[in-house]
């Protein structure tokens, strides 16, 4: 019997990519997916430690899982991810059932770390630095469950220094694979099927700058968008300050890339701005939306916005309030500031008391909702063109708009996968129920 693994992904769209090449280096080792994790030999927990939340759900996973060596004492159980970087060996103090942990830097060594795991060893691979050889990873094929929308990571690591945030630390500096590596696999793609390709990197749109010879995002656009069969590009997460007039161009010019745009704001006060040390004002934010809309035309923004950064006040939350009413965002996501050891904002004083930020929170998501039905009311009768994903039985069809929207409509199973335009009859804030009027392609 062929052993089987159990996978948990907890965080961000680049952790969900990790764990779609682990389970593809896996199925390499003989290993089969299991239907549960009770029947699982490998448990594995891709992990998140963004925010405090992440972090305690990963205990008590743990916690849970462990029970499987009662029934199975040769059960393994991992922990990958930005916890485990960020925790390390205190993670297996904490809860020594784990048998083995890794980071994002070291997936490719997972093969190693389960034969000393079987061993009988504690396989703790935590490294300081991300190895040489790291680049082995892209060797390693990928098993993903949209077939016709992947995601393909470009850039890992992060160079910016938010003083809130921790994932410099979890995913190291900025290393940017190389272009031939993403073309290649973005051909592979568009053999089996895929059509839309959504290019990853925490901070995307810093690709290139640490290569050997140096290049661009906006290039790595253009080539992307010149392999056939690139349907669709979208691309996460853009930082607005290295989002500059090429990339704007870029989007402009390439038919393919969405009508999307993912362009965290995180807050609107510039004096909480300078704090977070994002690089930018609220007024060369809402300068760049202006480029955006002015050039690439109608796109739908969303972003991520952080309530009760320390020291902020109700003027400061009102400037984000501003913001959110000014750019009308599709979609918004919003998070409690969260202090993360080690960074340079869980030192900071003038810490925000919980009611206050659960007070802003809601006024927060009360505004946003009404940004929402209102922007949901635009779309009711135009036309949109929309990637069916997947069928949902009794002949209802879902799939989304270039603006990220998911639209759902009538029609037969054999049109999943294709691309169809289809008249909006009526619109709520999360979907659009359309009616098809012609199959594209
Ligand atoms: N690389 C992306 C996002 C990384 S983390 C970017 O630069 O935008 C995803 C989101 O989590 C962030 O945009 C931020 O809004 C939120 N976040 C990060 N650290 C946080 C913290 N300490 N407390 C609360 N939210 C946080
Ligand atoms: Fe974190 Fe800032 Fe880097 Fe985003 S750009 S990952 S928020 S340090
Ligand atoms: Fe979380 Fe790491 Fe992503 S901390 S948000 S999984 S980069």
């Amino acid at each position: 019997m062929g052993k089987k693994f159990f996978i948990k992904t907890f965080g961000c769209q680049m952790n969900f990519n990790d764990s779609e090449r682990i389970r593809g280096l896996l199925r390499t080792l003989g290993y089969e997916p299991a239907r549960s994790w009770e029947e699982a030999d490998l448990i594995l927990l891709n992990t998140c430690t963004v925010r405090d939340k992440p972090d305690r759900k990963v205990l008590s996973h743990v916690g849970e899982y462990k029970k499987i060596k009662e029934k199975n004492p040769d059960a393994l159980i991992a922990v990958a991810g930005c916890l485990a970087q960020r925790a390390g060996w205190e993670l297996v103090q904490k809860a020594p059932a784990i048998d083995i942990m890794f980071s994002s830097f070291n997936i490719h060594q997972l093969p190693e770390l389960l034969n000393q795991a079987q061993a009988g060893y504690k396989a703790i691979a935590i490294l300081e630095d991300p190895p040489e050889d790291e680049e082995r990873i892209w060797d390693y094929p990928l098993e993903r469950e949209n077939p016709y929308c992947a995601y393909v990571t470009v850039i890992k690591g992060c160079d910016k220094r938010c003083t809130y945030c921790v994932v410099p630390r979890t995913r190291g500096r900025e290393r940017s694979r190389r272009l031939e590596s993403i073309l290649e696999e973005v051909r592979k793609l568009t053999e089996d099927g895929v059509r839309e390709i959504h290019l990853l990197g925490q901070n995307v749109t810093a690709w290139g700058r640490d290569l050997e010879k140096p290049l661009h995002f906006s290039e790595l656009l253009y080539a992307v968008s010149r392999i056939e069969g690139v349907e669709r590009i979208r691309f996460t997460t853009g930082h607005p300050k290295d989002l500059d007039d090429e990339i704007i161009s870029a989007m402009a010019e390439i038919p393919q890339v969405c009508n999307a745009l993912h362009l965290p704001v995180q807050s609107g006060s510039n004096r909480i701005l300078a704090l977070m040390e994002r690089g930018y004002t609220k007024e060369e934010y809402l300068e760049k939306v202006d480029q955006l809309r002015k050039k690439v035309g109608n796109i739908a923004l969303s972003t991520d916005i952080i309530v009760g950064f320390p020291t902020e006040t109700e003027e400061d939350f009102e400037d984000t309030l501003d913001v959110v009413e000014k750019v009308g965002f599709e979609q918004i996501f919003s998070f409690k500031f969260s202090p993360r050891p080690g960074t340079p904002a869980a030192r900071m004083e003038g810490a925000v008391p919980e009611e206050t930020k659960t007070e802003r929170m809601s006024r927060l998501l009360e505004l946003q909702k009404r940004v929402m039905s209102e922007l949901a009311i635009r779309y009711e009768g135009t036309v949109q063109e929309i990637l069916l994903e997947e069928s949902r039985g009794e002949d209802t069809l879902v799939g989304r708009t270039t603006t990220n929207r998911w639209a759902e409509m009538k029609g037969g199973e054999d049109l999943v996968g294709k691309i169809v335009r289809a008249r909006v009859e009526r619109a709520t804030p999360f979907n659009l129920f359309c009616e098809i009027v012609e199959v594209v392609r």
